[in-house]
C-alpha cells in the first residue's frame, strides 16, 4: 500500500456538491483498487460557510488546508450572496485560500478531446488536437495590490482602486514553473502582458526575458501583448504550448482557452506552491466552471472537470503517474462512447446525468483493471 494522504474536500455551492460526489467515488475506487491510501475530510467553503460560519473561509478549514497534503475544490458563489460585503464574499474565501497556502502557479490545462471536437464553437480545424497550458501567477497582481477600495471624492465624485503590481521574484517563480512544464511538452513559452501600457508588463517581459537567457535558454520562448494573445487563441491556437501570464490576464485567457475545447465543464486546474525542502508542495485541484447557479441541484452538470482535477492531483501531488493515466484514458474512453451530459451533448450521443457520469467512469475503470488481470 502507498503512503498515506490527506486531502481536504471543499465542495462549496452551487453544482459544487453534485460534481464533488462523484469525484469522490473515484477517489474510492482507487483506495479500493489501487491502495491508493488517501483519506478525505470535508470542509466549508465559500456561500455555505458564510451561512455556517460567518465567514467564507474560517480558521479551522485553512487550518486542515495548511495540514493536508491537497485540497480538492469544486466551486464558490451564488446570487444569494452577490450583496454580501466584497471581502466576505464566497469569492474571497477561495482568494485567502490561494493566498495562504501561496499557491502562486496556477496550471490550466486546455486540451481537445478528439471526441468532443465538435462540441467547440470553433471549426474543427482549428481546435483538433489542441493541448495548451496556461500557467497563470495566481496569488498577485491586480488580484491582491495595495491601495485598493472605494473611496468618494471631495467632490462628491467616488473612485475605485485596484493596483497592479509585481516583483521580480514573483515574476520568476511563475516562470520557472513554466519553462520546466514546457520542457515536458513542446519546449515552448509564450509570455503575454502588456508591456506597451505597463510598468509591471514592461518589467514582468524583462524578468521573463533574463531568467529565460540565464537559465532556460533550450526553451524557445516568445512575448505577446495580452490582447493580440486574445485574438491569437481563437484564430490560430495550436501555435501556443505553454502560456504563461499574470493573475487577471490568466483568468481571462484561461476562460478563453477552455471554450476551445468546447465546455468550461472539461478543463481541471492545479494550483501549486514552492516545493518545500521535503519534498512537497502545498496544492489546490479545482475545475475551472464557476458554481453555475443556473443549473445546480438538477443533476446535469459536467464532473468531468473535478474528476480531471483529481487525475491532476495524482500526477502533481502524489506522484500517482500511473493512476493519473490510467484515470484520464477512462474518461478519454467514456467520451469515445458517445456519453455525454448536456454541456457536451451532440448528435448521436447518450445524455447522462452527473451521477451517471460518474459511474460511467467508474464502470470503464473496472472494466480496464479487469482486462489488464486478464
Ligand atoms: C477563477 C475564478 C476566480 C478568479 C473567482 C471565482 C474568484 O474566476 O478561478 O478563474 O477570478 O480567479
Ligand atoms: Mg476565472
Amino acid at each position: 500500500m502507498s503512503s498515506p494522504k490527506t486531502v481536504v474536500v471543499l465542495p462549496g455551492d452551487g453544482l459544487g456538491p453534485e460534481v464533488m460526489a462523484e469525484a469522490l467515488k473515484v477517489i474510492s475506487w482507487f483506495n479500493q483498487n489501487f491502495a491508493a491510501n488517501i483519506q478525505t475530510v470535508e470542509g466549508d467553503i465559500g456561500g455555505c460557510s458564510i451561512d455556517k460560519h460567518g465567514v467564507p473561509l474560517s480558521d479551522t478549514t485553512l487550518d486542515k488546508c495548511r495540514a493536508a497534503d491537497a485540497v480538492l475544490l469544486a466551486a464558490v458563489g451564488g446570487p444569494k450572496w452577490d450583496k454580501v460585503d466584497y471581502n466576505i464574499r464566497p469569492e474571497a474565501g477561495l482568494l485567502k485560500l490561494r493566498k495562504s497556502l501561496e499557491l502562486f502557479a496556477n496550471l490550466r490545462p486546455a486540451k481537445v478531446f478528439d471526441a468532443l471536437v465538435d462540441a467547440s464553437t470553433l471549426k474543427r480545424e482549428v481546435v483538433q488536437g489542441l493541448d495548451i497550458l496556461i500557467v497563470r501567477e495566481l496569488t498577485g497582481g491586480v488580484y491582491f495590490g495595495e491601495p485598493r477600495g472605494i473611496e468618494t471624492l471631495p467632490n462628491g465624485e467616488r473612485r475605485g482602486i485596484n493596483t497592479q503590481v509585481y516583483t521580480t521574484s514573483e515574476i520568476h517563480r511563475v516562470t520557472r514553473v513554466a519553462f520546466d512544464m514546457a520542457r515536458k511538452r513542446q519546449n515552448r513559452v509564450c509570455s503575454a502582458e502588456k508591456a506597451n501600457v505597463m510598468e509591471s508588463g514592461k518589467l514582468w517581459r524583462e524578468e521573463v526575458t533574463a531568467l529565460h537567457a540565464a537559465e532556460y535558454k533550450d526553451v524557445e520562448l516568445s512575448h505577446m501583448y495580452a490582447d493580440n494573445c486574445a485574438m491569437q487563441l481563437c484564430r490560430r491556437p495550436s501555435q501556443f504550448d505553454v502560456i504563461v501570464t499574470d493573475n487577471l490576464f490568466g483568468d481571462i485567457l484561461s476562460d478563453e482557452a477552455a471554450m476551445l475545447t468546447g465546455s468550461l465543464g472539461m478543463l481541471p486546474s492545479a494550483s501549486l506552491g514552492a516545493v518545500k525542502p521535503n519534498g512537497k508542495r502545498a496544492a489546490l485541484y479545482e475545475p475551472i466552471h464557476g458554481s453555475a447557479p443556473d443549473i445546480a441541484g438538477k443533476g446535469i452538470a459536467n464532473p468531468l472537470a473535478t474528476i480531471l482535477s483529481v487525475a491532476m492531483m495524482f500526477r502533481y501531488s502524489f506522484d500517482m503517474k500511473n493512476e493519473a493515466d490510467i484515470l484520464e484514458q477512462a474518461i478519454e474512453a467514456v467520451l469515445n462512447k458517445g456519453l455525454r451530459t448536456a454541456d457536451i451533448m451532440s448528435e448521436g450521443g447518450t445524455k447522462l446525468s452527473t451521477a451517471e457520469m460518474g459511474n460511467a467512469v467508474i464502470e470503464t475503470l473496472s472494466a480496464a483493471r479487469k482486462q489488464s488481470a486478464a
